[in-house]
């Protein structure tokens, strides 16, 4: 795993590395603030580096529909930004201490500095989507930025509900993880000039590889390693989310372990987390969610088709299989 996603990171350095670094410079100079206390928690979030798995959809698209340009590494930018927050948002909501192996805003400074470091970083993202000639993109983002709003709170409301069907799983992560993914891809395409037909299967593309994304990060989140992953796990847990594995299991195992499971959610022993993992594990729930996120990656792939062969579209389909055997 550590070898592919290495040869992985290495394909996509050789096939868009200038444009990544240009919207990593393009990304500090845009937060950058004179209020130093703005710029230290800005400081400490770029300290932290993620996959910046977003950026490259928009470059590798863009690439592999047609030529990249200025727009390319700004929408690419902007969708780090939205993404940003809404990563400075959820360790609000979801009260996490650790991100990307450094603590949380929330931790560090508590929920109110967090909560408008989030704002700075999606009023920063209008603003640095606004400056681009056309409306097209600023709608997009602002629509989809819409959505993963809907999706945290359609998560919020189904909060300890224990008999979550797989549908409306489904339509949580479609809007708080895929949609900004499906954006990115759609994006990278159009602003390449691709036809609508080709955008729109980037845009499929980006949805699938976005929903089969948030299950393996659900299942990361049962299974991980905190210090691998580099983010507090075992939330969805404590938090009462269900997620994929759990509604299989609750439908699925034997009764008297779905009462068993249940009565682990509804209580809040220390060892919660572990009990429920091990609980878990020896059934088939785990490689039932496996195999669902296999499907959407399988979804995905079938996306790329009809792209002519290069680089750049061999780069997407290997990220489409990243994304469900990731560790991080
Ligand atoms: C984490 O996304 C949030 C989810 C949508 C699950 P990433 O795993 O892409 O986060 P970073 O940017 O690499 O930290
Ligand atoms: C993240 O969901 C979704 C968004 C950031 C909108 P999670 O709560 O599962 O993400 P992690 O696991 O904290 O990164
Ligand atoms: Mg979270
Ligand atoms: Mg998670």
């Amino acid at each position: 795993m550590r070898d592919s996603a290495a040869g992985l990171l290495a394909a996509v350095a050789d096939c868009i590395g200038p444009e990544l670094a240009a919207v990593d410079r393009l990304f500090h100079l845009e937060l950058s603030s004179g209020i130093k206390c703005v710029d230290a928690l800005v400081k400490h979030v770029s300290r932290f580096r993620g996959k910046m798995l977003r950026p490259m959809l928009v470059l590798l698209t863009g690439k592999a529909c047609g030529k990249l340009t200025d727009a390319h590494i700004t929408i690419a930018t902007v969708v780090e930004m939205v993404h940003m927050a809404t990563l400075v948002h959820d360790d609000v909501l979801d009260e996490a201490e650790l991100r990307r192996k450094g603590a949380t805003i929330n931790h560090l400074r508590g929920n109110e500095a967090a909560v408008l470091l989030g704002d700075y970083l999606i009023s920063h993202s209008y603003h640095l989507c606004s400056s681009l000639d056309s409306q097209r993109a600023s709608r997009a983002i602002a629509r989809t930025t819409n959505q993963v709003c809907e999706g945290e709170l359609l998560q919020i409301d189904n909060r300890n509900n224990l008999d979550l069907d797989e549908k409306t799983y489904t339509q949580i992560i479609t809007h708080k993880t895929a949609v900004l993914c499906a954006a990115c891809c759609e994006l990278g395409a159009s602003l390449a000039g691709a036809p609508a037909s080709t955008v729109s299967r980037m845009e499929k593309f980006g949805l699938c590889l976005g929903i089969a994304f948030q299950i393996q990060d659900d299942i990361l989140d049962i299974l991980g390693h905190t210090s691998q992953v580099g983010k507090t796990l075992g939330i969805d847990i404590e938090k009462g989310k269900m997620t994929l594995p759990m509604i299989h299991f609750m439908k699925n195992a034997p009764h008297e372990h779905q009462e068993l499971l249940r009565s682990l959610l509804s209580g809040h022993e220390p060892d919660q987390v572990e009990k429920i993992r091990n609980l878990i594990l020896p059934s088939d729930s785990i490689e039932y969610a496996r195999q669902q996120a296999r499907q959407y990656t399988q979804q995905a792939r079938k996306a790329l088709a009809d792209l002519p062969a290069s680089p750049a579209r061999d780069v997407l389909d290997a990220m489409a299989d990243f994304v469900i055997c990731r560790t991080l």
